[in-house]
């Protein structure tokens, strides 16, 4: 199927399906849910404040308008306990109000279930690499692979400037910030997310295929170009694609064989498993490229992974993501063909 990149659909405000990417209150996890109890509640109490300050507030500004040849002044008069004490005593009321089922909200999903998945979401200036500290080394960019109707525990942290981390149709978002590291590698600040993931019947799915995340913190040029797309599995098939998502690649044709050979000068930026690549130490500054022939868009998650949009990316970075960290003209146009192959085919792989 041929997927239009999201920039081509047609977003109607009033539809929550697919064609609202970024709508946060149709509710598909228990979380958004939860979140909208809360956000519908404090909507209601608001607008009954409004109706209650701007009702009296005409009244009083059409009765008591000085009326033609009256030119008395207003009568004058100094406190009143009653209504100090009442506007004082209402708004403690109403924020109690709004508070209790807020702290429920929060401490429910601020455990970690028994069982969840763990996922590190690390926020680069401008894509999201994703990590799998329970199955072996996965990493991967731009998409984020989650089986169906499972407790999933996302770390949040960045590697420069401040992100957020939001994925709308799931819940709330929460910033990934700059921090240190421990001598084993591992972050010693970061923010966390609970969530059980949807269904995989769930039919609010962009193209019914993926959802989209974005990052929400103004982090330079290419914030607003920071997307990434949830790919939802059964159980069974996420089990697949784990034990698959971290293989070296299959290079077959000898214009792979050639990119392969390209991709060398690429490697002090871009992983890709089971090559020297890997051997680099670091938080690389390009996307772990391992399984890019699997993935559905390029250019964090903003155009389709058609041999077209990768030469156009090729050739100049910044057409696509304006202030790129990767600068132009690295390959030319025989190069471009050969380490498209090898990005494309070689590192597909069938789950
Ligand atoms: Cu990263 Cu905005």
């Amino acid at each position: 199927m041929q997927l239009p990149a999201f920039d081509e659909g047609k977003y109607n405000f009033f539809d929550v399906s697919w064609k609202a990417p970024m709508d946060t209150v149709s509710g598909i996890t228990e979380w958004s849910r939860d979140i909208n109890s809360v956000y519908s509640l404090t909507t209601i109490i608001c607008t009954l404040v409004f109706f209650a300050v701007a009702i009296p507030l005409v009244i009083t500004l059409v009765k008591f308008k000085q009326k033609p040849g009256d030119d008395s002044p207003p009568k004058q008069f100094h406190g009143n306990p009653t209504l100090e004490v009442l506007w004082t005593v209402i708004p403690v009321v109403l924020l109690i109000f709004i508070a209790v089922p807020t702290w429920r909200v929060l401490f429910k999903h601020s455990h970690v279930a028994e069982g969840s998945l763990e996922v590190e979401a690390i926020g680069h200036q401008w894509w999201w690499e994703f990590r799998y500290p329970q199955n072996g080394k996965i990493i991967t960019a731009s998409e984020l692979h989650l089986p169906e109707n499972t407790p999933v525990h996302f770390r949040v942290w960045s590697a420069d400037v401040i992100h957020a981390f939001w994925i709308p149709k799931f819940g709330g978002k929460t910033d990934a910030n700059p921090t240190s590291f421990a001598e084993d590698g591992s972050p010693t600040r970061w923010n966390e997310i609970n969530v059980v993931t949807p269904l995989l019947a769930d039919k609010t799915k962009i193209h019914g295929e993926m959802y989209q995340g974005q990052c929400t913190q103004l982090c330079g040029s290419s914030h607003a170009l920071m997307r990434f797309n949830v790919v939802i599995h059964s159980k069974e098939e996420f089990d697949r694609w784990a034990k698959t998502a971290y293989t070296p690649p299959k290079v077959e044709t000898t214009l792979a064989q050639a990119g392969e050979q390209v991709f060398a000068r690429c490697q002090a930026c871009h992983t890709i498993a089971g090559t020297p690549s890997e051997q680099i130490p670091g938080v690389k500054i390009g996307p772990n490229l391992t399984n890019f022939g699997n993935r559905k868009y390029l250019g964090a998650g903003t155009r389709l992974n058609t041999p077209e949009n990768l030469a156009a990316w090729l050739r100049e970075p910044s057409s696509i993501k304006p202030g790129s960290l990767m600068p132009a003209g690295l390959v030319n146009e025989e190069e471009i063909a050969q380490v498209s192959s090898y990005l494309r085919l070689a590192t597909a792989k069938s789950y």
